[in-house]
């Protein structure tokens, strides 16, 4: 089964400069923890242990936060503030951890290529951190999809509505309904103008992947803004085969922008924070 989940994060952050210009934009706070904390809390609940990180120069930061700090843990050792470490402590005893860095920032289908030693010849989960998911009422979104992959044993990417007028800052889909919330892709286009684009169902930062689609990436030409998209590897996959697309049930928070950013750091304090479970 899947036990490997990928997190690219090489990225510039250019939206949330100048607090990225030193600092990775997943070791953005929201309320008392990083964005890449979140993320991997996730994965770790859907069952996938191994944590692979594409990061890249200026990112140490991230490898510190998956460690023991042992200055730290002496200084607060015996003191109520433990219960602060409770939550990172086993994230660390139940995940293990490996990195690989991205030199050249040639986009997402280019950071997840970069991953593939860390991955090999499986089937796999891809984070991005910057979007933060949260099922208050069951399943967190990365477990939904872990429980599609063990159905259709393809690819399978998260999508949501969105504001029609907002296409272009997505990959959009265009696929045939075939089960609740479940659509066969058959059309992707990466940051459509609102009049090209074939719906507003927009891919979010949660896929799984068959491993097939490395291959696929490495055939890829740069695409929109010089990038390699991993919507154009994605694409190929679909015609060669099948990738399913799925409306998850959840919330997503754009974090990698100030206004998802102030909006998960007030659902986070109200629901988590506030609430004592945010450790
Ligand atoms: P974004 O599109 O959010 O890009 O990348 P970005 O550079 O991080 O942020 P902005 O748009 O400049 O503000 C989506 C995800 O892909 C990773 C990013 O770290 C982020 O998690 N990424 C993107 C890479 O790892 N490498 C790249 O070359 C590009």
């Amino acid at each position: 089964m899947i036990k490997k989940c990928l997190f690219p994060a090489a990225g510039y952050g250019t939206r949330f400069l100048p607090a990225t210009k030193a600092m990775p934009k997943e070791m953005l706070p929201v309320v008392n923890k990083p964005l890449i904390q979140y993320g991997v809390e996730e994965a770790l609940d859907a069952g996938l242990t191994e944590i692979s990180i594409v990061t890249g120069r200026g990112k140490r930061a991230l490898e510190d936060h998956f460690d023991i700090s042992y200055e730290l843990e002496n200084q607060i050792k015996g003191t109520d503030k433990e219960k602060y470490l409770v939550g990172i402590r086993k994230l660390l005893d139940e995940c293990s951890f490996s990195y690989t860095r991205q030199t050249e920032m040639k986009g997402l289908g280019h950071a997840i290529l970069t991953g593939r030693p860390l991955i090999g010849d499986e089937p796999f989960a891809v984070v991005l951190a910057d979007d933060l998911c949260v099922n208050l009422d069951g399943d967190g979104v990365l477990t939904q999809m872990v429980k599609l992959y063990k159905q259709y044993r393809c690819s399978i990417i998260a999508i949501q509505e969105v504001d029609p007028m907002e296409t272009n800052k997505y990959g959009v889909i265009a696929g045939d309904l075939i089960g609740d919330d479940l659509y066969r892709v058959r059309n992707m286009v990466e940051k459509p103008a609102p009049e090209d684009a074939p719906s507003n169902l927009a891919i979010i930062g949660r896929y799984i992947l068959t491993p097939d689609i490395f291959d696929l990436i490495k055939q890829t030409e740069p695409g929109k803004g010089g990038e390699i998209q991993i919507t154009d590897a994605l694409m190929k996959q679909a015609q060669n085969g099948c990738v399913i697309a799925y409306k998850f049930k959840g919330k997503r928070f754009d974090c990698g922008g100030a206004e998802g950013y102030i909006e998960a750091t007030n659902f986070c304090f109200e629901n988590f924070y506030k609430t004592g479970k945010a450790y």
